[in-house]
Protein backbone atom coordinates (compact mmCIF):
# COMPACT_ATOMS: atom_id res chain seq x y z
CA UNK A 1 0.00 0.00 0.00
CA UNK A 2 1.43 3.55 -0.97
CA UNK A 3 0.71 7.03 0.24
CA UNK A 4 2.31 10.13 -1.58
CA UNK A 5 4.13 12.01 1.19
CA UNK A 6 5.17 15.55 0.33
CA UNK A 7 6.94 17.91 3.46
CA UNK A 8 5.46 21.28 2.68
CA UNK A 9 7.65 24.72 2.31
CA UNK A 10 9.92 25.53 5.35
CA UNK A 11 10.37 22.36 6.77
CA UNK A 12 12.52 20.94 4.66
CA UNK A 13 15.19 21.19 7.52
CA UNK A 14 12.95 18.86 9.33
CA UNK A 15 13.28 16.53 6.45
CA UNK A 16 15.99 13.61 7.90
CA UNK A 17 13.31 13.73 11.46
CA UNK A 18 10.05 13.43 9.46
CA UNK A 19 11.74 10.52 7.42
CA UNK A 20 12.86 8.66 10.24
CA UNK A 21 9.57 8.86 12.38
CA UNK A 22 7.30 7.97 9.37
CA UNK A 23 9.29 5.05 8.84
CA UNK A 24 9.74 4.12 12.10
CA UNK A 25 5.81 4.62 13.23
CA UNK A 26 4.00 3.96 9.98
CA UNK A 27 7.14 0.49 8.96
CA UNK A 28 6.93 1.95 5.50
CA UNK A 29 9.93 3.15 3.26
CA UNK A 30 10.14 6.15 1.45
CA UNK A 31 11.51 5.99 -2.27
CA UNK A 32 11.21 8.26 -5.06
CA UNK A 33 12.69 11.56 -3.67
CA UNK A 34 12.25 14.61 -4.99
CA UNK A 35 12.51 18.33 -4.50
CA UNK A 36 10.69 20.73 -6.32
CA UNK A 37 8.95 23.89 -6.51
CA UNK A 38 4.92 23.71 -7.02
CA UNK A 39 3.05 25.39 -9.38
CA UNK A 40 -0.76 26.73 -9.06
CA UNK A 41 -1.65 24.06 -11.77
CA UNK A 42 -0.01 21.11 -10.15
CA UNK A 43 -1.22 22.09 -6.55
CA UNK A 44 -4.99 22.53 -8.30
CA UNK A 45 -5.14 18.93 -9.25
CA UNK A 46 -3.29 17.98 -5.78
CA UNK A 47 -6.26 19.87 -4.14
CA UNK A 48 -9.04 19.30 -6.35
CA UNK A 49 -11.32 18.68 -3.43
CA UNK A 50 -10.37 21.58 -1.98
CA UNK A 51 -10.65 24.52 -4.67
CA UNK A 52 -14.07 26.08 -3.92
CA UNK A 53 -13.63 26.46 -0.32
CA UNK A 54 -12.43 29.45 1.52
CA UNK A 55 -8.91 28.82 2.69
CA UNK A 56 -7.92 27.63 -0.94
CA UNK A 57 -6.38 30.72 -1.60
CA UNK A 58 -4.14 31.07 1.41
CA UNK A 59 -3.61 27.41 0.89
CA UNK A 60 -2.23 27.72 -2.89
CA UNK A 61 0.01 30.89 -2.04
CA UNK A 62 1.26 29.10 0.89
CA UNK A 63 1.98 26.01 -0.99
CA UNK A 64 3.84 27.40 -3.83
CA UNK A 65 6.21 29.99 -1.90
CA UNK A 66 8.96 27.35 -1.76
CA UNK A 67 10.43 24.34 -2.52
CA UNK A 68 8.79 21.18 -1.09
CA UNK A 69 10.06 17.47 -1.19
CA UNK A 70 7.89 14.61 -2.33
CA UNK A 71 8.15 10.75 -1.48
CA UNK A 72 6.07 7.77 -2.52
CA UNK A 73 5.59 5.88 0.84
CA UNK A 74 5.51 2.10 0.74
CA UNK A 75 4.07 -0.29 3.41
CA UNK A 76 3.31 -3.93 3.54
CA UNK A 77 0.59 -3.48 6.45
CA UNK A 78 -2.99 -3.22 5.29
CA UNK A 79 -3.70 -0.37 7.85
CA UNK A 80 -0.72 1.87 5.91
CA UNK A 81 -2.37 4.43 5.26
CA UNK A 82 -4.16 4.90 8.95
CA UNK A 83 -0.78 4.78 10.37
CA UNK A 84 0.82 7.36 8.32
CA UNK A 85 -2.07 9.63 8.97
CA UNK A 86 -1.93 8.84 12.79
CA UNK A 87 2.03 9.89 12.91
CA UNK A 88 0.91 12.44 10.46
CA UNK A 89 -1.30 14.05 13.04
CA UNK A 90 -4.79 15.74 12.41
CA UNK A 91 -4.79 19.26 10.45
CA UNK A 92 -5.88 21.13 13.29
CA UNK A 93 -4.78 20.53 17.15
CA UNK A 94 -2.39 17.30 16.51
CA UNK A 95 -1.76 15.29 19.07
CA UNK A 96 1.59 15.31 21.23
CA UNK A 97 4.52 13.28 19.11
CA UNK A 98 3.23 13.69 16.11
CA UNK A 99 4.83 15.13 13.01
CA UNK A 100 2.73 18.39 13.20
CA UNK A 101 2.73 18.93 16.94
CA UNK A 102 6.83 17.85 16.71
CA UNK A 103 7.77 19.92 14.16
CA UNK A 104 5.04 22.40 13.58
CA UNK A 105 4.39 26.18 14.82
CA UNK A 106 0.80 25.75 15.29
CA UNK A 107 -0.57 26.66 12.11
CA UNK A 108 -3.46 25.21 10.20
CA UNK A 109 -2.13 26.23 6.34
CA UNK A 110 2.01 25.66 7.44
CA UNK A 111 1.38 22.13 9.16
CA UNK A 112 4.21 20.46 7.77
CA UNK A 113 3.38 17.81 5.52
CA UNK A 114 1.24 16.32 3.44
CA UNK A 115 -0.33 12.74 3.53
CA UNK A 116 -3.00 10.40 1.26
CA UNK A 117 -6.04 10.18 3.51
CA UNK A 118 -7.12 7.09 1.55
CA UNK A 119 -6.03 4.04 -0.83
CA UNK A 120 -7.57 5.74 -3.30
CA UNK A 121 -6.55 9.53 -2.98
CA UNK A 122 -3.37 8.28 -2.71
CA UNK A 123 -3.22 6.48 -6.51
CA UNK A 124 -4.86 9.45 -8.09
CA UNK A 125 -1.85 11.42 -6.19
CA UNK A 126 1.16 9.58 -7.24
CA UNK A 127 -0.19 9.92 -10.84
CA UNK A 128 -0.38 13.71 -10.99
CA UNK A 129 2.94 14.13 -9.02
CA UNK A 130 4.86 10.95 -10.60
CA UNK A 131 3.65 9.44 -14.02
CA UNK A 132 2.06 12.79 -15.20
CA UNK A 133 5.23 14.45 -14.21
CA UNK A 134 7.15 12.15 -16.50
CA UNK A 135 4.90 12.49 -19.26
CA UNK A 136 5.16 16.37 -18.88
CA UNK A 137 8.80 15.85 -18.94
CA UNK A 138 9.14 13.98 -22.38
P1 LIG B 1 -3.13 17.37 3.69
O1 LIG B 1 -4.14 17.05 2.62
O2 LIG B 1 -2.20 18.50 3.30
O3 LIG B 1 -2.38 16.14 4.13
O4 LIG B 1 -3.89 17.88 4.99
P2 LIG B 1 -5.20 17.26 5.68
O5 LIG B 1 -5.65 16.05 4.93
O6 LIG B 1 -4.92 17.13 7.12
O7 LIG B 1 -6.25 18.44 5.52
P3 LIG B 1 -7.22 18.77 4.32
O8 LIG B 1 -8.59 18.91 4.87
O9 LIG B 1 -6.99 17.84 3.17
O10 LIG B 1 -6.75 20.24 3.90
C1 LIG B 1 -5.64 20.43 3.05
C2 LIG B 1 -4.77 21.53 3.61
O11 LIG B 1 -5.49 22.77 3.54
C3 LIG B 1 -5.12 23.60 4.63
N1 LIG B 1 -6.31 23.93 5.41
N2 LIG B 1 -6.54 25.13 5.87
N3 LIG B 1 -7.68 27.37 7.18
C4 LIG B 1 -8.33 26.22 7.19
O12 LIG B 1 -9.42 26.10 7.71
C5 LIG B 1 -7.72 25.08 6.51
N4 LIG B 1 -8.22 23.87 6.46
C6 LIG B 1 -7.33 23.12 5.74
C7 LIG B 1 -4.12 22.82 5.47
O13 LIG B 1 -2.82 23.19 5.01
C8 LIG B 1 -4.41 21.38 5.10
O14 LIG B 1 -3.28 20.57 5.30
MG1 LIG C 1 -5.98 16.06 2.82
Amino acid sequence: MKSLIIIKPGFLQHEEGIVKLLEKAARVKLSNRKEMTLSPELLAKHYEEHIEKPFYPELVEYMTSGPVVVYIAEGKCKNTISRIRTITGATRNPDKGTIREIYGIGEVTRNVLHSSDSEQSAAREIAIFYEDAKENAR
